[in-house]
């Protein structure tokens, strides 16, 4: 098929062994599930509901409406959308233009340059460094998007896996450096966790700066799918027609119940408060926990529910021969390596999609790969597969502890790397770390 395989998103849907019995899911990005149904937030069904629309052809007018008002920007600058991964997907559909250079964070939540190599895209990966604590150099990337003529610059803030935050001046500046030609499409979804970010978007600052999110994290209601893209009205419309080519219409009944919670200020904060004190609960066991085990480090950032938990400690995983794995790099080694990744989107060859700048690595388990064009499911990166004759701390987790954290290697990090959430509920959290520490 033309579309890339997402390696996470499989693990995700069908190979995370997730009906494991007694097993800890610290893997999940989200909230956990708040288990609400239509009358736990609303009350009755409403017997009316229409399954029938109008008007809602380039996206749902109330919807459109209740996400306008809560970013206090105008319905014209909205798209609404299937979750954030399509709100990613139309928007960079409508920004750029097939041969286009983008420029994309790495390491990086996988499905966005899958995207964009879907789409065509000439993608070029800029470093975040662990021992940048995973900030991004704006005036580096400035003159990266400079040199590479780029259309379109992604990032994520927070930033998955890392959870760094990138502030709005630093985006407003790096704006106004690469000028309007070029966009800068931000990933917003963990948004709303941190202080006082209820009702913020960075989209409004400047007409080159877009924004996508989601119900889907900080409220856990990933199921209503109601994603949205704030921008400059002129690309809205781009970014609506672009969908031409993907759908017709979106699912009004569903869109009507997501316009009603979004429209509901009190609702949206008391399930965005909830949420809140369950991860910030969370995080705090984290954080008492890493400052005694020296096994293991990492950098707890606030307002979010995850970190990128590193096993410092490599003889917990040595090779079955005792030997220790080459792939337990200590965690920078091998990202300091790397600083441009590029991948050429040429689909009639598809093995010769990459070439790297500036690769002085010669360790070549540890390149970054083309992260959208990964082959076979499980198959494509002997040297850092995580399976039982392979050490890994996803596996010393797994093997040892029942305890499931996303594989480093989904992001493209070492198999020393795990992302670690907190986000399935306080008790969770204490009971992982009861096992870990003892
Ligand atoms: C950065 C990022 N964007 C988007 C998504 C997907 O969000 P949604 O469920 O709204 O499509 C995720 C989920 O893990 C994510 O981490």
């Amino acid at each position: 098929m033309p579309l890339p395989n997402v390696e996470y998103m499989q693990w995700a849907k069908t190979g995370a062994p997730w009906t494991k019995p007694g097993l800890l899911n610290c893997s999940t990005s989200g909230i956990y599930e708040l288990r609400k149904t239509y009358r736990d937030l609303f009350g009755e069904m409403p017997s009316d509901l229409s399954l029938t629309g109008s008007g809602d052809a380039y996206g749902h007018p109330e919807l459109k409406a209740a996400i306008a008002f809560r970013y206090d920007v105008l319905p014209a600058n909205v798209y609404n959308a299937n979750g954030a991964s399509m709100a990613n997907f139309v928007a960079i559909a409508g920004l750029i233009n097939r041969g286009d250079s983008v420029l994309i964070e790495h390491p990086v939540y996988d499905p966005i340059p899958a995207a964009a190599n879907a789409l065509g895209a000439r993608i070029v990966h800029f470093e975040r460094h662990e021992s940048a604590h995973w900030q991004i150099d704006i005036d580096n990337l400035a003159q990266l998007a400079r040199s590479e003529d780029a259309r379109l610059i992604i990032l994520t803030n927070p930033y998955n896996p890392g959870a760094t935050w990138t502030s709005d001046n630093d985006l407003i500046r790096l704006a106004d450096i690469v000028g309007d030609d070029t966009i800068i499409l931000v990933d917003e979804v963990y948004r709303e966790w941190g202080e006082n970010e209820a009702g913020q978007t960075v989209a409004t600052k400047r007409p080159n700066l877009v924004a996508t999110s989601s119900l889907t994290k900080v409220w856990g209601l990933s199921r209503l799918r109601a994603g949205w893209v704030i921008a400059d009205e002129r690309l809205i419309h781009d970014i609506s027609r672009a969908f031409d080519a993907i759908g017709a219409v979106g699912p009004s009944p569903i869109d009507s119940i997501s316009a009603r919670l979004i429209a509901d200020d009190k609702l949206m904060a008391k399930l965005r408060d909830e949420s809140i004190a369950e991860i910030t609960a969370g995080r705090k066991l984290v954080e008492q926990w890493l400052a005694h085990d020296d096994r293991f480090d990492a950098r707890i950032h606030p307002g979010s529910g995850f970190t990128i938990l590193r096993c410092v400690n490599l003889d917990l995983f040595r090779a079955p021969d005792g030997s220790a794995s080459r792939d337990n790099q200590p965690a920078d080694q091998s990202a300091h390596a790397h600083d441009i990744h590029v991948v050429d989107n040429q689909p009639s060859d598809q093995s010769a999609h990459a070439h790297d700048i500036h690769v002085v690595d010669d360790q070549p388990s540890d390149r970054p790969r083309p992260l959208a064009d990964t082959g076979t499911f499980g198959d494509t990166k002997p040297g850092l597969r995580d399976n039982p004759g392979h050490p890994s701390l996803h596996n010393w987790l797994l093997n040892e502890h029942n305890i499931l954290a996303t594989p480093g290697r989904f992001f493209d990090l070492p198999t020393t790397h795990v992302r670690f959430c907190w986000t399935q509920g306080v008790e969770v959290v204490e009971q992982a770390i009861r096992k870990l520490s003892t």
